[in-house]
């Protein structure tokens, strides 16, 4: 069986103290569940002095495809690791919409990642008007070519997907278990097409408004392996409820 993953994305949240209570919160109520936290930046060294040891991985919301120099402004993957960093989310919707990341740049920070050990989450996910002009699946292939052309569909077993319809993010309206579950099925399918190995292993994590409260039916879809938790990632119980529910 896959394992299940919850990964929390803090987003541009967060003070010293609103993070210390949150992960001693988190910490013993997740003991012995595998689950991630993606912090912003300057709270890196915090997670790693609260989190070492426990079974609880942080990482951050994004890097930069250079590896050093004059880049004002920029985070390297060396920085990432220096902190003990084990994920990254690279191409979360945000980043493509906000700060106009292209295919080809999601994925060539998806590679200066993963050849500096950190596991990438790939975000990939389509926008309102996208679903409704019936091209999910285009768009959702196209990012992931990116990726596959780029970096090879074997780098996928050191990755983690997450499909995060852009509609359904911060919104509150949450794909439905079935939406969500096409999508994923889509996914695996398109990437088992090239290597049925890679795929059965792939975790592919459902984001976008997932709450405590809907968690359970999302996680036992066949092809939803766990979560990119934004909103309810800051609120100890529902991040802990969601967890749960996935290791279930
Ligand atoms: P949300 O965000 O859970 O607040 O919808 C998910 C994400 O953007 O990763």
């Amino acid at each position: 069986m896959r394992k299940k993953l919850v990964a929390g994305n803090w987003k541009m949240n967060g003070s010293l103290a609103e993070n210390a209570a949150l992960l001693a919160a988190i910490k013993p109520a997740l003991a012995g569940i595998e689950a991630v936290v993606c912090v912003p930046f300057p709270y890196l060294a915090q997670a790693q002095a609260s989190l070492a040891g426990s079974s609880i991985a942080w990482g951050a919301q994004n890097l930069s495809e250079q590896d050093k120099g004059a880049f004002t402004g920029e985070v390297s993957a060396a920085m990432l690791l220096d902190f003990g960093s084990k994920y990254v989310i690279v191409g979360h919707s945000e980043r493509r919409s906000l700060y106009g990341e292209s295919d080809a740049l999601v994925a060539s920070k998806y590679m200066v990642a993963q050849a500096a050990g950190l596991i990438p989450i790939l975000c990939v996910g389509e926008s309102l008007q996208e679903r409704e002009s019936g091209v999910t699946e285009a768009v959702v292939a196209r990012q992931l070519d990116a990726v596959i052309d780029a970096a090879g569909v074997g780098s996928l077993a050191n990755a983690v997907v997450a499909y995060e319809p852009v509609w359904a993010i911060g919104t509150g309206k949450t794909a439905s278990p079935e939406q969500a579950q096409a999508v994923h099925a889509f996914i695996r399918g398109k990437i088992a097409a090239l290597d049925s190995g890679v795929a059965n292993h792939l975790v592919i994590q459902y984001g976008g408004s997932v709450k405590a409260s809907n968690a359970a039916e999302l996680m036992a879809q066949p092809d939803i392996d766990g979560g990119l938790i934004g909103g309810a990632s800051l609120v100890a119980e529902e991040f802990v409820a969601i967890c749960r529910a996935a290791a279930k």
